[in-house]
């Protein structure tokens, strides 16, 4: 087992990684909770256990037509129903798109009020349910209304992984490439629990540099702007990691046809993501070009006018503002076929 932190002051926190770690979510718990609303999904196969607490259990439905503001309205009521206060606690127990929605409710509760996460997925373990961004959709966009609300700590049962669908494992695999770009670490030559633990080692160190994506955080977000697009233009048809494996080859185009990187680094990210990591490189056929790049003018790191994306170069990853859309059009012709 393994208890890294998130060093953010008098918001730090703890994550606790390894195989069996589920007994660890009571020294997680703050010491004032006396109630426990617990948010799940039909299927999860986390149980937990909360001895000396009044749980309650609400189950939300299942994918991104779910994660809602009517969600949390539901939610809320149901808080208000069972009295929870500001000494209580929010548990999250599921994927991302649980523990986004379980903080986004516990940072509106009362104006906020304590949250934990126990991350069932890989891509929650080593994404979603670290740092703090919590959120829900809306027909216009994903994620377009949420806050940053920081857990009280984070479970990582690795157990869990055990059972979930080799499609979700395929996500995570996808947000883990990203990390790959990020640091150059090798991570799959390490085991499970110390992958996890580096990836969360990783994001930890970049948020607790900039919490609120002031910059250096927005990097965390190599390969989202074409990937977010997909997972509109699909209507979610390709989940969030595998779209992250695509969007991080249409992110090495668009750095090749911006003279930013070379054509050997664009062929190392094509080896990673479809040799070493087993993901697809190429989004569906017949997507519409307009409609993408329509898209990816509502990324939320878009300031002002322009196309705004993450890229590597001769630096490493920077955040690159005003891409001309001749370049985004021909870095795309060459993944759409
Ligand atoms: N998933 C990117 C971030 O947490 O900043």
């Amino acid at each position: 087992m393994r208890r890294l932190n998130v060093p953010l002051g008098d918001r730090s926190y703890d994550v606790v990684v390894g195989r069996g770690v589920s007994a660890e979510l009571a020294s997680l718990l703050p010491a004032t909770a006396q109630r426990a609303a617990v948010i799940t999904q039909d299927g999860i196969p986390a149980e937990i256990v909360l001895p000396g607490l009044d749980v309650e259990t609400f189950v939300i439905g299942q994918g991104e037509g779910a994660k809602t503001l009517h969600t949390i309205e539901t939610l809320v009521r149901g808080f208000a129903g069972m009295g929870l206060t500001r000494n209580d606690v929010v548990i999250g127990v599921g994927g991302g798109m649980v523990t986004d929605v379980a903080g986004f409710a516990a940072s509106t509760w009362h104006r906020g009020i304590p949250v934990v996460h126990v991350s069932t997925s890989l891509l929650g373990m080593v994404d979603a349910a670290i740092g703090g961004k919590t959120g829900v959709n809306l027909p216009e966009g994903k994620n377009l209304v949420g806050a940053y609300w920081q857990p009280t700590g984070v479970l990582c049962d690795l157990d869990f992984l055990d059972t979930l669908p080799p499609r979700e494992m395929r996500c995570g695999l996808g947000e883990m490439a990203k990390y790959h770009f990020l640091t150059g670490d090798d991570l799959l030559a390490m085991d499970l629990e110390a992958r996890v633990a580096r990836c969360i080692e990783i994001k930890a160190e970049v948020v607790a540099s900039d919490e609120r994506e002031g910059g250096r955080r927005a990097l965390l977000n190599y390969g989202h702007t074409f990937a977010h697009a997909l997972e509109i233009a699909t209507q979610h048809e390709l989940a969030h990691g595998e779209a992250v494996a695509v969007g991080l080859i249409y992110a090495a185009e668009l750095g090749f046809e911006l003279g930013r990187i070379d054509a050997a680094r664009v062929q190392e990210h094509r080896a990673v993501v479809a040799g070493e990591y087993d993901l697809m490189t190429n989004p569906p056929l017949g997507l519409d070009a307009d409609e993408l790049v329509s898209l990816m003018y509502r990324d939320k790191k878009a300031v002002g006018s322009g196309l705004t994306y993450v890229l590597d170069g001769p630096a490493g990853l920077e955040v690159v503002s005003g891409v001309g859309e001749t370049q985004v059009r021909a870095a795309m012709a060459r993944i759409l076929g």
